[in-house]
């Protein structure tokens, strides 16, 4: 059974370093977190199983890695100066702020009920009365403090101001200079980087309609109130594909994508039952997308929340690019260069005319995967014995140690050195991390490897080397053989050293 609460997944992502608070040791930064030894490792997995599914296995897809900080022009032509922003609200009591949203759904529902009812709106309908919130925000602030709306903090109704918008966008000087103008922004998502290279990819790849370019990176966004561990932070990661196709091929390619991204998160062990496809409604697009379906995975404690957008990006980013060189004087204008190269577009496939393409964009991000992968992978089993263990059952290919290797006595070098080659040797398989685990108790490394989802601990023994031990005289049909023990099944097996590596391979490859 998947994880119950979020509690038991941030005390594993602790104890286990896999996930610590961002500048701990200065008390911790809100909104940034660090991945440790574990975390990296299957956060490099997912990222690997993502890119091997949509570039490599894939024909009609290029990759790449563009730089976080952008010329603020970028920001400005993709619309995001102007309307990447939360509503929030300060409490004048407290002189805390908040974001509208979040702070409404945390009320006890008949606080909620009222707001609505002192807005004219159905609480059933929660985006449309945020969205009547923001429209209106002397009779929001009349509402909030008439409702009773509490402080989070003090746990007292507060003194609400009017909502207005803040801007989620970090800004960052650049270069020596004293200059007010001479700053950019952190991205605050990859896919500008991959709307700016359109023409760079097209010309050096000549790639035609329909291609898609596909980027994993880091995003920074100010949120108001980051929370919920990983899954709402100011600096995350995101998997993102922006799929360029022909006008009027864009609502197939759109529901092809959908389709693509579901089976991607079953493979990864997030079952399509515990994702529900959210339509969303024409009020609450983001400015250029003329459809978008979220996936809403069920995580713990939190109920269904986005894990992916799938948005149906139409024309706007490269045109809007586009127009903007033009009314900066970089092309002449849009007309004028339609026919020219300066501009983002590409031979429509059967005109031949240019053509501004549309676009599909599926956009993951990757702390919110891990979170559900963790979820999903996230066991606690009552054994035979009556004794409890958790296992992270995750799939191989994303487990972060592949292999642990256990000497049975540290102090044997018959036994450690048998126990080194053997690790060197699965290492070599390009499988991902195998451990030499020689930090004691036997019963201890499996616990800890079943925690951590390693999918096989193998483990060098007297027998293997031909050594009586323990009281023990050695049993010579063991000679060569070693014991893997299967995390899931916790079935234990002797296999020759010779055929180790066949063996494993064909279980993990
Ligand atoms: N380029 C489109 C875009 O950025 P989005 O819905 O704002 O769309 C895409 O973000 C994905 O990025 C989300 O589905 C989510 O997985 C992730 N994401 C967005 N904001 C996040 C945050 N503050 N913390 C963690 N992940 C976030």
């Amino acid at each position: 059974m998947p994880a119950q609460n979020m509690e038991e997944l941030v005390s594993l992502c602790k104890r286990r370093g896999f996930i610590f608070q961002g500048s701990e040791i200065y008390g911790g930064l809100q909104g940034f977190y660090d991945y440790g030894p574990l975390g990296v490792e299957l956060k490099n997995n997912i990222k690997a199983a993502w890119w091997r599914s949509n570039v490599y296995e894939r024909d009609d897809m290029e990759g790449l890695d563009s730089s976080i900080i952008m010329h603020r022009m970028v920001l400005r032509h993709s619309g995001h100066e102007a309307t990447f922003s939360d509503p929030m609200v300060d409490n004048r009591k407290t002189k805390k702020r908040y974001r509208l949203d979040h702070l409404v759904k945390e009320q006890k529902a008949a606080v909620q009920a009222a707001v609505a009812e002192a807005m004219g709106e159905s609480l059933e309908n929660f985006p449309a009365l945020v969205a009547a919130l923001v429209k209106r925000p002397a009779d929001a602030s009349a509402a909030l403090i008439s409702a009773g709306v509490r402080d989070s903090h003090s746990g007292e109704t507060g003194d609400w101001t009017e909502p207005k918008p803040f801007n989620m966008m970090f800004k960052t000087t650049i270069g020596p200079t004293a200059d007010e103008d001479s700053f950019g922004y952190l991205r605050p998502e990859t896919a500008q980087g991959i709307f700016t290279n359109f023409k760079n990819v097209v010309d050096s790849t000549s790639r035609r309609l329909p291609f898609g370019i596909a980027q994993i990176g880091k995003a920074f966004r100010n949120e108001i109130t980051p929370r919920n561990f990983i899954f709402r932070v100011r600096e995350l990661e995101q998997m993102e594909i922006e799929f360029f196709c022909t006008p009027g091929t864009d609502e197939d390619w759109h529901a092809h994508w959908l389709e693509k991204r579901l089976s991607w998160w079953e493979a990864q062990g997030v079952p399509r039952s515990k994702i529900e496809i959210l339509d969303v409604p024409k009020e609450d697009l983001a400015h250029y997308s003329k459809r978008t379906y979220d996936l809403m995975y069920d995580y713990p404690t939190l109920g269904h929340e986005e894990i992916e957008g799938i948005a149906n990006r139409s024309d706007y980013d490269l045109g809007s690019h586009t127009k903007a060189q033009g009314e900066l004087g970089l092309v002449a204008s849009v007309e004028e260069n339609l026919d020219s190269v300066a501009k983002l577009t590409i031979p429509h496939p059967e005109t031949n005319k240019p053509v501004v393409p549309f676009v599909i964009e599926p956009s993951a991000g990757v702390d919110r995967a891990l979170l559900a992968v963790m979820s999903e992978a996230f066991t606690k089993e009552t054994l035979e014995n009556g004794s409890e263990r958790i296992v992270l059952k995750l799939k191989p290919h994303l487990a972060p140690i592949k292999v642990a290797v256990i000497p049975l006595a540290r102090n044997r070098e018959e036994i450690t050195s048998l126990a080194r080659q053997i690790k060197a040797d699965l290492q070599r398989l390009g499988l991902g991390r195998v451990l030499y685990e020689d930090s004691g108790n036997i019963g201890k490394a499996y616990r800890r490897h079943d925690e951590v989802g390693t999918p096989f601990c193998v483990t060098v023994d007297f027998d293997t080397v031909g050594l009586g031990g323990e009281g023990k005289v050695s049993d010579p049909a063991l000679l060569g053989t070693v014991t893997v023990r299967d995390r899931d099944t916790l079935a234990q097996e002797r296999v020759r050293v010779d055929e180790l590596s066949a063996w494993i391979r064909t279980r993990l490859a």
